[in-house]
């Protein structure tokens, strides 16, 4: 070894116990922070911010500066990406994203390739390089795409669905026609994390927030085999690239993440046990994860005693302090101060 990382997170990631984790929540940059909604309110949707380097740099800084978490996650959406491959892409306000679904074999062809996607995305790699210039020198950046599935539910629902049917119709139905898709975006994933590695990410997350709707086989046909695709060839390019998966409501499945070999983290929904988690996963890979977002509404008594309770189960071995989904808007951000309190000390 020539000398351990200094950053926390990265420490945490090659398999390094801490005596305080580090700590940072999904959607740390969001609705929740008056700052945000402010600058939001100026920069017109959502997507204006995606897409305006100097606005998602700022909204990614925001938390930074107001909580000193120990990573930054870039500013962006899961949905880019198929936005970059030619479909339409819209928020309706407090309805959620929108796209023109793509439904069967036929409609890949309005598709575009794997390689045409970066002028589209060019704006989020700019943002990334800002942020590995402008970030605390401790602070690690935080890269992301969504897992292929759940990207493939969307696009094929045209938003989001609480079942997820239309996209697992399709994949029972013509598996050699949804297969195209899930490659596509498999190999296109595997270009846009490239360049967000190359504008300066240091750790990669994928996002899987719906392979909890994959039974049976499907789970390591459409979750597993994708994630581990992109990881193993993002790890070729760039020997030493931790990987974080997120197979969300993954259930028993989580063990195959942690069997894969190529993550260094997995990141843990609500729903695991986290002395499960430290049974099964922590002896294999760094846990990330996970306290109930809704404790950050309800702050109080049960945010301090699930806070320590995960200290106490999971801070014996290598963990990063996260939430098992992200922070809602309802959450109050003086209960994320005390929240850092009760980890810090
Ligand atoms: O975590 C972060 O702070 C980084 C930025 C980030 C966003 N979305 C910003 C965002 C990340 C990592 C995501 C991932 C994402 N986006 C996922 C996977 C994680 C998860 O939440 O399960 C998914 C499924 C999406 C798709 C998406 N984007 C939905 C369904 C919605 C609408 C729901 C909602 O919360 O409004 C979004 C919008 C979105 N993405 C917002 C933010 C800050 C809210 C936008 C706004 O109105 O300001």
């Amino acid at each position: 070894m020539t000398g351990s990382p200094k950053k926390t997170i990265l420490r945490a990631l090659a398999g390094e116990t801490q005596k305080t984790p580090p700590v940072w929540m999904m959607r740390q940059a969001g609705r929740y922070l008056p700052e945000y909604r402010e600058l939001r309110a100026t920069a017109g949707g959502f997507l204006d911010l995606c897409y305006n380097p100097e606005f998602a740099t700022e909204v990614t800084m925001q938390p930074i500066r107001r909580y000193g978490f120990d990573a930054a996650i870039l500013f962006a959406d899961i949905l880019l990406l198929p936005q970059a491959l030619g479909m339409d892409l819209w928020f309706a306000e407090g309805e959620g994203p929108r796209l023109n679904p793509v439904t069967c074999v036929a409609d890949l062809s309005k598709l575009k390739g794997k390689d045409d996607i970066h002028d589209v995305l060019g704006p989020v790699y700019e943002t990334v390089n800002r942020l590995s210039g402008e970030l605390p020198k401790e602070t690690a950046l935080i890269g992301f795409a969504g897992a292929p599935w759940t990207v493939a539910t969307y696009m094929v629902a045209g938003r989001g669905t609480p079942d997820q049917a239309p996209a697992r119709e399709w994949m029972y139905r013509d598996p050699t026609g949804f297969g195209q898709l899930i490659d596509l975006i498999t190999e296109s994933t595997i270009e846009y994390l490239a360049k967000q590695v190359e504008a300066g990410a240091e750790v990669i997350k994928l996002f899987d927030s719906w392979s909890g709707a994959l039974g049976g086989s499907c789970f390591e046909e459409y979750a597993l085999k994708p994630a581990v695709r992109i990881a193993t060839e993002l790890k070729a390019r760039f020997p030493g690239l931790p990987v974080i998966g997120f197979p969300r409501g993954a259930g028993g499945g989580y063990i195959k993440f942690a069997d894969a070999g190529v993550f260094d983290g997995v990141a843990i929904d609500t729903s695991v046990p986290a002395d499960w988690a430290r049974d099964e996963l922590q002896n294999k890979v760094t846990v990330q994860g996970n306290l109930d977002p809704m404790l950050l509404i309800t702050g109080g008594e049960s945010l301090e005693r699930e806070t320590k309770r995960l200290l106490d189960i999971l801070g014996q071995g290598p963990y990063i302090f996260n939430l098992g989904h992200g922070i809602t808007p309802q959450g109050d951000p003086a209960n994320v101060e005390k929240m850092l309190r009760f980890i810090r000390g």
